[in-house]
């Protein structure tokens, strides 16, 4: 029998990347506050209904039979909940969490000394999978599908394969981008959970589940203004609140609401649609300096001065999904609602 059930980072470029994402979404002080709204069980995740329905059901499942829990992945924008629920996994299992990243992995000996520690229906949680490199993820197929690692020792003709067996493990992933997911690596998880954004309600609930924790007084409608401005993203909501709740405070009121929550968002220059400036000045550019668009990625990245990797994983997926932004297979145009939100006019021939 295994010793009382914990966590394990590793190694320690992990924590390093984990600051390199950190500085990507937020600052120190928001991981801090992450962890302290992290949801710890199941019951205490809000929304993702269907997800977390299939989820306990599979988990008990395992638990009855005593076997190990399929391996899962999770998929889709920052701060919807991944993390979160890779941690309520090993929770619920009763098992210990070994935490690492694709990019943290930097050499196969890296993965060998990380498999050989997991004990049994232990979770090994990668984050940002997709960034596994290549040579690194075809040594995890054997490892989750027959609990065998294979060790190649010296080189050419010489070159020897040793066997490692591993005790049977949950492997969870979690990845911003599923499509730059190999087929190979997809297919072996047993369970693909594609986490989609909040609704109001949802996000609501989440930001007076946070006030509670932090001892806010917020009130029914302050919290639904925070959620409709929230993105659609948990992370967000909390991160509203925050600032929220230091306006609220220098501004001696007692609670948070709709009023207080309007003139907080107005100074963080947050609008109706919950975009910051970054989302405006994407769509903006677009407009502007691109006619409308297509406009391919990387000219968008250089005209607003911001990664292109962090427009596709940060930005665009909900100016996708509320309709402000299209893609084509000529780049992404601003569509109507971009031009009615900023109050442009379109100029020329409609798309
Ligand atoms: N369903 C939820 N209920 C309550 N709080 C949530 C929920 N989902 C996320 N949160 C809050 O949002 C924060 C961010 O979530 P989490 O770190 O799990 O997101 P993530 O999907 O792993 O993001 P990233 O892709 O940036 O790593 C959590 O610490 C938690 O406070
Ligand atoms: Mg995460």
């Amino acid at each position: 029998m295994k010793s009382k059930p914990g966590e394990n980072s590793y190694p320690d470029p992990a924590s390093a990347d984990e600051g390199r994402l950190a500085s990507r979404i937020g600052h120190e002080d928001e991981r801090r506050l992450d962890l302290a709204l992290r949801p710890r069980k199941l019951d205490e995740f809000i929304g993702q209904v269907r997800n977390k329905k299939i989820l306990a059901m599979s988990i008990d499942a395992a638990r009855g039979r005593a076997e190990v829990l399929d391996h899962v992945l999770f998929s889709g924008p920052p701060g919807l909940g991944k993390t979160s629920l890779a941690h309520i996994i090993a929770r619920e299992l009763g098992v210990n969490l070994h935490i690492t990243s694709g990019p943290a992995i930097e050499r196969a000996a890296d993965l060998a000394a990380i498999v050989n520690h997991l004990e049994e229906h232990d979770v090994l949680f990668i984050d940002e999978i997709h960034r596994l490199q290549r040579a690194i993820e075809e040594r995890l197929y054997s490892a989750m599908e027959d609990f065998e690692f294979h060790i190649v020792m010296g080189e050419g003709m010489g070159a020897r394969t040793m066997k490692l067996s591993v005790k049977p493990f949950t492997l969870v992933g979690a990845t911003t981008r599923s499509g730059l997911l190999s087929s190979p690596l997809r297919d072996r998880f047993g369970q693909h959970f594609h986490l989609d954004f909040y609704d109001h309600a949802e996000l609501s609930e989440i930001v007076r589940r946070s006030a509670a924790l932090l001892n806010v007084a917020i009130d029914e409608t302050g919290a639904m203004e925070l959620a409709s401005r929230s993105r659609g993203t948990p992370r967000i909501a909390n991160r509203l609140l925050r600032r929220v709740r230091d306006f609220a405070q220098v501004n001696e009121a007692s609670i948070v609401t709709r009023e207080i929550a309007l003139a907080a968002l107005e100074l963080l220059e947050i609008d109706t649609a919950g975009f910051d400036k970054m989302d405006r000045a994407i769509l903006g550019a677009i407009i502007d300096k691109f006619d409308g668009g297509p406009v391919g990625v990387e000219s968008l990245a250089a005209a607003v001065g911001e990664e292109s990797d962090t427009i596709e994983e940060v930005y665009e997926p909900y100016l996708l999904q509320e309709g402000f932004l299209a893609r084509t297979s000529r780049g992404r145009v601003a569509t109507q609602r971009a031009y009615t939100h900023l109050g442009r006019t379109r100029r020329g021939t409609l798309l």
